[in-house]
């Protein structure tokens, strides 16, 4: 019988107290649902709403999701009625909420709606532009504009585990961010791959980002403010905000789960709080369900491309973006590695990030994940399809625009910066020398960077 079980951290091995507590997910019972646990998403509005109809609709459309009433995933305010956005805005209360909406919908540094999620098309930011513009005229009390995206996608398998804090996290009373982080250990008695990861979050309204990692030692399971940054020995598995799918593997491919109790699987979830408006006694116990099955043909892994020796002037050049460019000239090792998913990852200045492949004989470039508008809040993983041949160039170029009057290097503290690309693949590189940090390590393996 295939029999899960979570070892919790360092202390109690798990299977000495089986007595439901850590029977992964069976507590909590994972759902075939998509990532929102409640009625996350299109909570309607009570009384009349004063908005021109097709302004109304943009915002039913792109906005609501998180700007309702309450906000959801740390969106600071609703934009739900005419007073809405009458209101002074809370960045600069001088100005007028609906000033910063027209602002940020054709923003494309700074998108509204933050990506993964579609931009408006450019005639329905017209529509809000010139509606601003002509100062905001009322408009009718109802309009039957439906607040409701279709539901995110479920899944097509059905989890059977799940890594859930050992507590839910309440945020301080006095916290507008915060960043908190639990671990999970796993082991299974039989070989099993993971074939699926969805999270499942628990308080839609200060859930605002999620990363996950496998590392190399034991955490805690019990949620503690961690900071921003990333440990340099965790590798990224999974990035989630508000509008990523859950990520389903290709069905020839699983991540490994460990059968050595001494040696277990860990995993470190790092969750972003968001609570703009500071209210007493948000808690949260989000988790992410997961899909095992036997072994299936192929082991997943993770490698980073990018660079881990920058250094970003505290002066960009003429006061705008530094860039480095990186390019690795695919090695005989990796002939025959098949990419399937990407998560780029920076901190906090970072604004672009993108990784290509250039085939050796001239084939068109494949993207290997690219995210134009890098927001640090809105980590997301990216499907990718390219199979590398030796010859082959991988590029990543990162950027970012030095706003803190100091030089910035890589690190794993949140003041510092990563340039970290990291990216799914099978077959597993199976040598004692590889790290999946060597292809942003440098030469001889990694990458040469301008
Ligand atoms: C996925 C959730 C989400 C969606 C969808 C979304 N927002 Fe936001 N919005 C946020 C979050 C989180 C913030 C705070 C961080 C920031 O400013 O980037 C924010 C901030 C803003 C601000 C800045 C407020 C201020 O005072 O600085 C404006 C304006 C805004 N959003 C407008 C919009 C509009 C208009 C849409 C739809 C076209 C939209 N948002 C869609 C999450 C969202």
């Amino acid at each position: 019988m295939l029999r899960p079980y979570l070892a919790l951290g360092f202390v109690v091995p798990c299977v000495l107290v089986l007595t439901g507590a850590c029977g992964g997910g069976s507590s909590a019972g994972p759902s075939k649902s998509g990532p929102l646990d409640g009625d996350g998403g299109g909570v309607g509005t009570a009384g009349p709403v004063g908005l021109p109809c097709d302004v109304d609709k943009v915002l039913a459309q792109h906005c609501r999701d998180c700007h309702a009433s309450p906000p959801q995933f740390g969106a600071p305010m609703p934009l739900a009625t005419w007073e809405d956005l009458d209101a002074p805005s809370r960045s600069d209360p001088e100005r007028k909420v609906r000033d910063f909406v027209a602002a940020r919908v054709s923003d494309d540094g700074k998108p509204m709606p933050p990506p993964p999620n579609a931009r408006p098309t450019a005639a329905e930011q017209k529509t809000i532009a010139d509606w601003v513009a002509a100062g905001a005229p009322r408009g009718p009390d109802t309009c039957d504009n439906p607040t409701d995206r279709p539901p995110p996608k479920g899944l097509s398998c059905t989890p059977d585990l799940s890594l859930e804090p050992e507590a839910a996290w309440e945020m301080p009373e006095d916290a507008g961010d915060e960043y908190v982080c639990w671990g999970v250990d796993l082991v299974k008695e039989q070989a099993t791959h993971i074939t699926a990861f969805a999270p499942v979050i628990d308080n839609t309204e200060i859930t605002h980002h999620i990363v996950l990692y496998e590392a190399p030692s034991a955490y805690s399971r019990t949620p503690k403010p961690c900071g921003a940054g990333t440990s340099l020995s965790w590798r990224m598995v999974l990035g989630w905000a508000p509008g990523v799918e859950p990520l389903e593997l290709p069905p020839e491919v699983g991540f490994p789960v460990s059968t050595n109790p001494a040696k277990p699987t860990h995993y470190v979830v790092q969750m972003h709080y968001s609570n703009p408006s500071k209210q007493k006694g948000k808690k949260d116990k989000s988790r992410i369900d997961l899909c095992t099955s036997a072994p299936r043909k192929h082991e997943a892994d993770v490698m980073a491309f990018g660079s881990q020796s920058f250094e970003i002037p505290a002066a960009p050049p003429a006061g705008g973006q530094f860039s480095i460019d990186c390019a690795l000239t695919v090695p005989a090792a990796f002939a025959g590695l098949h990419f399937f998913a990407a998560m780029p990852h920076m901190h906090q200045i970072g604004v672009a990030m993108s990784t290509t492949l250039t085939p050796k004989d001239g084939g068109p470039e494949v993207d290997l994940g690219t995210m134009t508008a890098f927001d640090f809040n809105t980590q997301a993983w990216l499907p990718v399809n390219a199979t590398a041949k030796a010859g082959d160039v991988i590029r990543t170029m990162c950027s970012w625009t030095n706003t803190t009057g100091s030089p910035v290097r890589f690190g794993e503290k949140t003041e510092d910066e990563m340039c970290y690309s990291f990216t799914m693949y099978y077959p597993r590189v199976k040598s004692s020398l590889w790290s999946w940090a060597a292809p942003a390590a440098g030469p001889p393996i990694g990458a040469t960077c301008n």
